[in-house]
């Protein structure tokens, strides 16, 4: 759908993507009129690409590099190697204006920008710590390449006091002179499936640093924000950083809190969307992410929480609330598979799932993404194949990622198809072609009509009225017969 926007007589037909991006020029001619900066982004990952053009759209000349050619090949044939929606054309616009470009030639990515955006993989390690081999193989290579004044930017999520480590290994390991860089914590605060619009509409931008004119200097490359009203926080490095852990641990919490109330609201008949509504309309707590569900993951919530809990025990500190989270989430992942055990105990006096075929809809961690890095998906899988069930799965965007953990599974080119003959299905993800499922017709394709709906996105009233044996997540009243 084409859009018609008028302002001063000025008018232009943009496509429904483009709206938004598009609103943002109109709304705020600043931001074509600010300074260009020559930004280097190391790590085209779901954060750094997306990071990357949203700086050269907000008219910087980027510079994304990364070790995997495959992926860089990609990105210069103009592919794009994640699912991220509105991605494809913002990367395609910035590199048609030449704004935007991608190599593996770290040396002269180095030497050739003044700000130094490091945005590689921080994945968790065995014992919750954040692996920083990444980050800290950027440094070497920038204490190597180093040809002239500095700003180097964290992006990536990093342990509080990683700006403070990498200031000091550059001047005590590799002797540079500290008047030739300056370090500075920027975290993302993007969400996968919505990360063009967190980008280029943040609610906030965190800078953190010790050095006030490279502040000056962030303050300057975000200049049509703070002319736009987002909030800039300016602030010291270890504030910065951990900022960006107390934001994920504290989204952690809530989405937790209310999965163990859905989870008494089970036991005793009530109903989780409406307890989530009646707290939420309290502004203290605010009806943002208050969905009850199999359990967070993602890059970020599993790992962050994990992380804090690791740099807090370094200071002192045990960080009670966070672990009981972290423990209580992996619980979560598991009631899904314990539902669907107990409606099979209803159905047939025993929750045996030997060879039974069970279809799971949605692999990725949430919706509109096809990351699965701690997928509730992976959970369910794991307990269906060892209680003896076959699987068959589906995702619009997440099978290719899944295959590489499960290849022997069966899987689907459509929900139905990955229905058909099935004794039961999982909903695990929220996807929203499978709001729309046609239970009708689905009975006549199943073995049995059995059915958990783990994202809660099915009317129950209609699954009822099919006479599928079914639950959900925090309103199983609506499914009892
Ligand atoms: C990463 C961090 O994991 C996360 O904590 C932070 O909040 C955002 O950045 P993500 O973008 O999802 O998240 O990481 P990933 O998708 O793994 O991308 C990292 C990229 O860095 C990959 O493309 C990888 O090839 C690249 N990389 C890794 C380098 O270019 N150089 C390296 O030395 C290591
Ligand atoms: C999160 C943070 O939101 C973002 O600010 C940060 O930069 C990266 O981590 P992301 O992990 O992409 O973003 O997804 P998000 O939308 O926050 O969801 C995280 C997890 O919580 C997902 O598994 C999602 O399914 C789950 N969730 C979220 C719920 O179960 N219920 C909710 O109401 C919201």
């Amino acid at each position: 759908m084409s859009l018609l926007i008028s302002k001063g007589g000025f008018t232009m037909m943009v496509s429904k993507f483009s709206r938004k991006v598009f609103l943002f020029f109109i709304l705020f001619p600043a931001a074509i009129l600010s300074k260009e900066y020559k930004i280097a982004v190391i790590g085209t990952g779901y954060v750094g690409l997306v990071t990357g053009a949203g700086l050269a759209e907000i008219g910087h000349v980027v510079t994304c590099v990364d070790i995997d050619q495959k992926k860089i090949d990609q990105l210069r044939a103009g592919l794009i190697p994640i699912y991220e929606p509105g991605l494809d054309k913002l990367v395609e616009k910035n590199v048609l204006e030449n704004r935007l470009f991608f190599t593996t030639d770290i040396a002269h990515t180095i030497t050739h920008n003044d700000i130094l955006f490091i945005a590689v993989g921080t994945p968790m390690s065995d014992d919750g710590q954040a692996d920083m081999r990444y980050v800290y193989s950027v440094v070497e290579s920038i204490a190597q390449y180093i040809n002239g004044y500095k700003i180097i930017v964290t992006k990536s999520t990093v342990p509080v006091k990683t700006g403070k480590s990498i200031k000091k290994m550059l001047e005590e390991t590799y002797h540079i002179d500290e008047s030739i860089f300056a370090v500075v914590s920027n975290p993302e605060f993007l969400r996968e499936g919505s990360a063009i619009q967190d980008f280029l509409f943040p609610d906030r931008i965190v800078i953190g640093s010790d050095n006030a004119d490279a502040i000056a200097i962030m303050r300057d490359v975000y200049k049509n924000f703070s002319d736009n009203g987002s909030q800039i926080v300016t602030t010291n490095l270890e504030t910065s950083e951990l900022i960006k852990y107390a934001a994920n641990a504290s989204l952690a919490v809530k989405l937790s809190f209310l999965n163990e109330v859905a989870n008494l609201c089970d036991r005793v008949g009530a109903d989780a969307n409406t307890v989530a509504l009646g707290i939420g309309l309290d502004p203290r707590i605010g009806q943002h992410f208050l969905k009850q569900g199999p359990g967070y993951g993602g890059s970020c919530f599993p790992k962050d929480t994990q992380a804090l809990v690791h740099i807090a025990a370094l200071h002192g500190q045990s960080m009670d609330i966070i672990r009981a989270v972290i423990v209580a989430n992996e619980y979560q992942k598991t009631i899904p598979v314990t539902k669907l055990k107990r409606l099979f105990c209803t159905r047939y006096r025993s929750d045996n799932l030997t060879g039974k075929k069970i279809a799971v809809l949605g692999l990725a961690f949430k919706a509109n993404t096809d990351d699965i890095r701690y997928s509730p998906s992976i959970t369910i899988i794991e307990q269906l194949l060892k209680a003896g069930a076959s699987v068959n799965a589906y995702d619009p965007a997440a099978m290719e990622n899944m295959r590489t953990m499960f290849p022997d599974i069966a899987y689907f080119s459509s929900a139905y198809d990955a229905i058909r003959d099935a004794d039961a299905v999982i909903i695990a993800t929220e996807w929203e072609e499978f709001k729309t499922l046609d239970f009708a017709y689905i009975k006549t394709i199943m073995q049995d009509y059995i059915i958990v709906d783990a994202r809660n996105i099915i009317n129950p009233e209609i699954l009822v009225n099919s006479e599928f044996l079914c639950d959900t997540i925090g309103q199983s009243y609506l499914c009892q017969e």
